[in-house]
């Protein structure tokens, strides 16, 4: 059977773990060439092996996309390299928690440079390449993942700024929908929940210990992949605006 994504190019910024490892290897394997983002040449190129070793194709792209040289440079390799770009996974992300009081203002900072810059830097290099493809691309449609959070949706005690960043995320997202709608790029927000990543672990020791009690039921990587996969098959009529998922025990 011919796979969905057969002759389409995706780009995965984050691809280095966690969910962005794991939807690149789920495109892959619905027929997309996969370019891969992310500071850690080595772990790319791991998972570029493996894709290969599957029979597909795969990009490694060692990229800081706060940079936005990088971020441009890593969007402009993957049309140069892989032909074109139908699909754009943006899933690099950062959560540093902890009280507002007194907390480190570089954290802050580098939040907001990758989950909101970072994500606009790729996402304003995409768009005419996006444009171009649901234009006379294979299946005429294109794709924009924007990766968000429940955090998105709902600010807490001790996620303040990493919920700032992701209701931006959400902003954006749904303005960029409504203009791009007519030409058939697809622009979607996926909510994830508790996922088991490395994700909490760049938090200072003293909140991880006081985030991990916290941690209950967690979702695999691929329980997000397998959301996004799903997604961006979709045929040519039909666009998931957004998806909240959580382990079935998370109650907030
Ligand atoms: N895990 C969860 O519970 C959860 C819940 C809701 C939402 N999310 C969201 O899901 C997304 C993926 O996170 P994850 O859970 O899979 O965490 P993760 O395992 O920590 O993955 C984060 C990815 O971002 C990349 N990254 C970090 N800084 C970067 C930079 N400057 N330039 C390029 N890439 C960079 C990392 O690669 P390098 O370090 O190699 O650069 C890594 O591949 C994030 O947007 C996160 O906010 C996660």
């Amino acid at each position: 059977m011919a796979r969905v994504l057969e002759g389409t190019t995706a780009l995965v910024t984050g691809a280095s773990s966690g969910i962005g490892a794991a939807t690149a290897a789920a495109l892959a394997s619905q027929g997309a060439a996969v370019a891969l983002a992310a500071r850690r040449k080595d772990r790319l190129e791991e998972l570029a092996a493996e894709i290969r070793a599957q029979g597909g194709t795969a990009l490694v792209l060692e990229s800081d996309i706060t940079r936005e040289a990088e971020a441009t440079a890593a969007v402009e390799r993957t049309v140069a390299e892989l032909g074109r770009l139908d699909t754009l996974i943006n899933n690099a992300g950062l959560m540093l928690l902890g009280p507002a009081a007194d907390a480190p203002l570089d954290e802050w900072q580098r939040m907001v440079e990758l989950n909101v810059l970072g994500l606009l830097y790729c996402a304003h290099a995409a768009i005419p390449h996006l444009q171009r493809a649901a234009e006379d691309g294979p299946r005429h449609v294109a794709d924009m993942v924007n990766i968000s959070s429940v955090a998105g949706r709902h600010a807490r005690n001790g996620n303040g700024v990493y919920s700032l960043t992701k209701f931006g995320v959400g902003a954006f997202s749904e303005s960029l929908r409504q203009e791009l709608a007519k030409r058939y790029v697809r622009i979607s927000l996926v909510e994830p929940g508790a996922t088991a990543t490395e994700l909490a672990t760049h938090n200072r020791p003293v909140v991880l210990e006081s985030i991990r009690s916290q941690f209950g039921q967690r979702m695999d990587a691929g329980d997000i992949a397998d959301a996004i996969s799903y997604i961006v098959t979709r045929p040519r009529h039909v666009a998931v605006n957004e998806m909240l998922i959580r382990p079935t025990e998370q109650e907030r």
